[in-house]
């Protein structure tokens, strides 16, 4: 017999199903709450006891620092599988065949030009313009350029928007690094990875020829990897939410990267480096700041420290650690805000404030320490965030429109003023 959970109003029961996932987390079905009870809601602010939705892409568990795509461990596609072999997951379900991995690059690599007009949107932004906003705005340009709306019930039209979307949106984000850095606007070279390409084209100069680094092409394919899905996060149920009024991919695309830009989210990338130069400005010192972040009277935070799920370990923070380590000592790096990211580490990891709230190095804080060593400056560590989380945007999209899922609109309860007769301008 199916479980069922009782709520009991002012006497009256009322009865619900139990939902068991295939990871046995339950849920509890109150799609009848309002109906039954004559109209009375559940109240959730920030939704963390509320499920948006039923979703087969990305299983994690914060206690247990486990996270899946598609059931395969982070830890395995990490060491084994490519960025793009991981948004073929993502998106299809399953891991491709060589010959399915082989079109996927194929089709994409026929889509990964953008119409020359872009070009003259981005001229219009100033240079100072926050790289978020300016991606933001050139993805959803992109509808302008491309059918807005995808019939989603055709496996070949959504197979087209994928591979558009894919080959288009690294030109963006390089465009969007190139046009902050004063770079003249480039393309890739069809002859190389995915990730090698995006990489020449962000650092191509004019006047000489890009030389691939193994080390970094490693490192980045790895942060690609890391980012690309974390089940309903706030730009992730934003792109859901803009998708199930039917909003086009490109337009629901558009606003997840609005979401992800907060410091809250992704922009905590952006933060932690900050806040490294912040503490070298001051002098260096790693004790002061850390004797700051654990008075409370003090509202500064070790940012890069700690997770909201993650409540042990962050996972993508271990894989992350051993790549940022080979870049660090691989490119023979030195520099003074770096030595601070390391000191803060090791001096948090055996704190006892630290230790005992369980408040561990986070993925954004090792990113942020390849990002700079790679040369990519601040402001675009979130585009790069983007750049990985575009997948998994593409596939939480993808399946909130196969599973018909209903337009997204939640309920409120009124706190405002009751009826009040209009007062004439005269009279106030
Ligand atoms: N520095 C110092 N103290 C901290 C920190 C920190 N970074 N994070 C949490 N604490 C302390 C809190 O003061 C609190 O202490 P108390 O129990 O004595 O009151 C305790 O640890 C628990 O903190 P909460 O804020 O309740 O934890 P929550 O789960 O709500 O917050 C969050 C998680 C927002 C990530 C928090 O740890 C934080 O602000 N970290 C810094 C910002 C950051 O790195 N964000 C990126 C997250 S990763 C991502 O988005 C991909």
């Amino acid at each position: 017999m199916s479980k069922t959970a009782t709520l009991e109003i002012d006497g009256q029961k009322y009865e619900f199903p139990l939902i068991t996932g295939t990871e046995n987390e339950v849920a509890i079905d109150v799609k009848t709450l309002r109906g039954a009870t004559g109209g009375i809601t559940t109240i959730d602010p920030g939704y963390k006891n509320t499920g948006s939705c039923e979703s087969g892409i990305t299983f994690l568990n914060g206690e247990e620092g486990i996270l899946r795509y598609r059931g395969y461990a982070i830890e395995d596609l990490a060491e084994k599988a490519d960025f793009l072999e991981v948004a073929y997951l993502l998106i299809f379900g399953e891991l491709p065949n060589k010959e399915q991995l082989d079109k996927f690059h194929a089709d994409i690599k026929e889509e990964s030009v953008v119409d020359d007009d872009i070009k003259k949107i981005l001229d219009a932004f100033p240079k100072a313009a926050h790289p978020m906003g300016v991606l933001s705005s050139l993805t959803s340009a992109l509808t302008a350029f491309n059918p807005s709306s995808v019939n989603v019930d055709s496996e070949e039209d959504m197979y087209k928007t994928v591979v558009k979307i894919m080959g288009k949106f690294p030109v963006l984000v390089a465009w969007t690094m190139r046009k902050k850095s004063g770079l003249p606007l480039n393309y890739g070279d069809n002859s190389l990875g995915y990730v090698e390409n995006i990489l020449k084209m962000m650092f191509e100069k004019p006047n000489e020829e890009y030389k691939q680094n193994e080390i970094l092409v490693n490192a980045l394919d790895k942060l690609l990897i890391l980012h690309a899905d974390h089940e309903q996060n706030c730009s992730t149920s934003t792109v859901r939410i803009v998708g199930s009024s039917h909003a086009g991919l490109f337009a629901s695309l558009s606003s997840g990267i609005s979401a992800l830009w907060g410091p809250l989210h992704g922009g905590a990338n952006q933060a932690v480096l900050e806040m490294l130069e912040a503490i070298k400005e001051d002098g260096g010192d790693t004790k002061k700041f850390m004797a700051k972040a654990k008075d409370k009277a003090d509202p500064f935070r070790l940012m890069g420290f700690g997770h909201r799920v993650y409540k042990n370990f962050d996972p993508r923070a271990k894989i992350i650690k051993v790549a940022a380590d080979e870049v660090l000592g691989d490119l023979g790096i030195e520099d003074p805000v770096l030595d601070i990211a390391k000191g803060l580490a090791s001096e948090a990891l055996s704190d006892e404030y630290f230790v005992k709230r369980k408040l561990y190095p986070n993925v954004d804080f090792y990113s942020g320490i390849i990002y700079r060593a790679m040369g990519i400056p601040v402001e675009m560590f979130t585009v790069m965030f983007a750049l990985g989380r575009l997948p998994g945007w593409i596939a939480q999209w993808k399946e909130m429109r196969a599973r018909k899922e209903p337009i997204g609109r939640p309920r409120q309860v009124y706190i405002g003023e009751n009826y009040r007769a209009f007062k004439a301008l005269d009279k106030r």
